[in-house]
């Protein structure tokens, strides 16, 4: 049988690493799909840069700066989507789309906000949309959510998915630098964009996490839904007093079903030092799925990285070329329900979540401080897990006698918390704003 064809969008470190894995395994590659798959034309907007990555490799290929003449080519079965970002892209795979092209795309950010519109094309034109690079790069979890999982009533996943605050928290940590310094390291060492916004604001995680959600519930992709919170405002301090309670600090991604509808959020959060996932450092991703049936799993690997994520999509090119000629009734559904059959499950509102919580404020060191916090939040009936209280290291003269308070609390609704941050920093006693972390089991 001929090879199928694919033309690649983009040729960066992903795009690159595409082309060599599947050249580098191609006969291994073909046994499996049954077929050959072929990287025909590259479209790209640097020619010197990617001819001199291809070196002799540039015989079997067409470079072209023309990305609208790859999606429009009628000798492509597949467009390999490699550009990243939400206009152009999508712009492009909407026509490839409408060409009768079947897509392959790492692009997270593109799927959380367009995925609705992108997957209703590709069911209306007949085509896949296969995005397993889009999340936690080189783990296929949306294999698992979608297709190994698929006995289960998926209960939560708790996911490291972004690998830049990852590192940044481990340097944190381990090496006791504050986040400035850290930041500065990912850049220098390329984990993290010269642009780091996207990484650093907990954004990536949570086009991550949305597209998990989807699938892991059936509900249409609702980046717009996601409560988000990064690592910028993390004080070492905190990880320090984690660290001796027994925690550790992780962004996570977080995707719950609940009575009151689905949680959908990223943010930092303590988890107990002795889980796995707490022990996931550096760069590495780590998604924890719990199913009803199945109970507790774990996934763990690269998330980033040319190869890595290569795998990740020549698995999706060899999973297109085996179902290319499957009526599309007869494929897996992109949201692994079926299109028709998507429930609108509300996303719950980040104040109406449940959570125990980790406090931390700075008070001057007088009798009845205490009885005023515990005061406040047992008018909350907020209960408490654990009180610590740690002299300060004082700056100056004038703030000898001031002391840390670290609370604990058991679970509370998120808005009752607030409550109880307004009325304490109201105290004349209390010298810092309350830092507010949330906390999971994850048991
Ligand atoms: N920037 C991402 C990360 C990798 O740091 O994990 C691509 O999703």
């Amino acid at each position: 049988m001929e090879p199928i064809k694919v033309g690649l969008l983009g040729f960066g470190t992903v795009g690159s690493g595409t082309f060599d894995v599947l050249c580098r395994n191609q006969q291994e590659i073909s046994r499996r799909a049954g077929r050959g798959i072929e990287i025909t034309r590259i479209a790209v907007r640097n020619r010197a840069k990617a001819e001199q990555r291809l070196g002799d490799a540039l015989r079997t290929v067409e470079l072209t700066a023309d990305f609208a003449s790859v999606v429009n080519d009628p000798s492509l079965d597949i467009v390999a989507e490699m550009i990243g970002g939400t206009d152009i892209a999508r712009e492009l795979v909407l026509c490839a789309i409408k060409n009768g092209k079947h897509v392959v795309t790492a692009n997270k950010a593109l799927l959380a906000v367009h995925g609705t519109e992108i997957f209703e094309a590709a069911d209306a034109h007949g085509v896949i949309v296969a995005f397993e690079a889009a999340v936690a790069g080189g783990i296929p979890i949306i294999k698992v959510l979608r297709e190994g999982l698929t006995a289960n009533r998926i209960q939560y996943i708790a996911g490291i998915i972004n690998g830049t605050t990852n590192f940044i928290l481990s340097e944190m940590r381990e090496r006791g630098l504050d986040f400035e310094t850290a930041l500065a390291n990912a850049q220098q060492l390329g984990y993290a964009e010269a642009d780091p916004t996207f990484d650093i604001e907990g954004i990536d995680a949570a086009h991550k996490a949305t597209i998990m959600a989807a699938i892991a519930f059936g509900i249409p992709v609702q980046f717009e839904s996601a409560y988000i919170e990064g690592i910028t405002h993390l004080d070492i301090l905190d990880i320090y007093y984690a660290e001796e309670l027994g925690y550790r600090i992780k962004l996570l991604g977080i995707v719950r079903r609940t009575k009151k509808g689905i949680e959908l959020r990223v943010h930092p959060t303590l988890i107990p030092a002795q889980r796995l996932i707490a022990n996931v450092q550096g760069a590495m991703n780590a998604v924890l799925v719990y199913g009803d049936a199945v109970g507790a799993t774990l996934y763990y690997g690269t998330g980033a990285g040319a190869e890595p994520t290569a795998s990740a999509v020549v698995a999706d090119l060899v999973d297109v070329t085996r179902l290319n000629a499957v009526h599309p009734n007869n494929r897996v559904p992109h949201l692994a329900f079926q299109p028709d059959l998507l429930v609108n499950t509300p996303i719950i509102p980040i104040n109406d979540i449940i959570s125990s919580y980790y406090l931390r404020l700075r008070v001057a060191g007088q009798i009845g401080v205490l009885a005023d916090i515990t005061r406040i939040l047992a008018t909350l009936c907020i209960s408490i897990d654990v009180l610590l209280q740690k002299k300060s290291e004082a700056v100056d003269a004038n703030q000898e006698g001031e002391i840390d308070i670290i609370v604990i609390t058991h679970k509370t609704l998120e808005k009752n918390i607030n409550t109880v941050i307004s009325h304490i920093e109201a105290l004349s006693t209390v010298r810092s704003r309350v830092t507010r972390l949330r906390m999971e089991a994850l048991n």
